[in-house]
């Protein structure tokens, strides 16, 4: 639990998240229950930078878009076609080149050094927005 809070104090410090940060002091809500993993992968996808390369509603930019991919198929640079599950999502961002995605250039860096509770909230993100049915799920062509 301690760790929770630490980590959410880390994260919002990072996002610098003020306004958040003034209203969870003052409601001291449990920390568990109150954190929107969606909302703080929401901020973490800007501070971290990850907007300048993906886009959550489709728009291709220099990496595939968030929309529509979670348990989704693609095919990796290696020849092997895997499911973006929740544990490839988490390896995509730890560990980038470790699997590219074919007809992309493998731009993206490693972010090895995410702690836990953030890497949830930005495949917490991620799976929020891949159950669009109307969504092209060809974001990777
Ligand atoms: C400099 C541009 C760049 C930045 C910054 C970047 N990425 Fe990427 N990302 C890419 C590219 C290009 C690919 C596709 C090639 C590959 O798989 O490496 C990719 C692939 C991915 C994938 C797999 C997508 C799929 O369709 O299977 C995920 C998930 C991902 N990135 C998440 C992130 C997150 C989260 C961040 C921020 C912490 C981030 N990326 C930052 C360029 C970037």
């Amino acid at each position: 639990m301690t760790r929770w809070v630490l980590c959410l104090a880390v994260a919002m410090a990072a996002v610098g998240c003020n306004e958040k940060e003034t209203q969870d002091a003052q409601s001291q809500p449990d920390p568990v229950e109150e954190i929107d993993l969606v909302e703080m992968g929401l901020s973490l996808h800007s501070a971290y930078g990850c907007v300048r390369c993906h886009s959550l509603d489709g728009t291709q930019v220099a990496g595939p878009s968030y929309l529509g991919i979670h348990g989704q198929p693609v095919a990796l640079l290696d020849g092997t076609t895997v499911i973006r599950d929740e544990a490839y999502l988490r390896r995509s961002i730890v560990s980038a080149k470790s699997q590219v995605v074919q007809g992309y250039i493998a731009s993206m860096g490693s972010y090895p050094h995410i702690p836990d509770i953030e890497l949830d909230a930005l495949v917490a993100l991620i799976v929020s927005l891949g159950n669009n049915e109307t969504s092209p799920i060809e974001s990777t062509q």
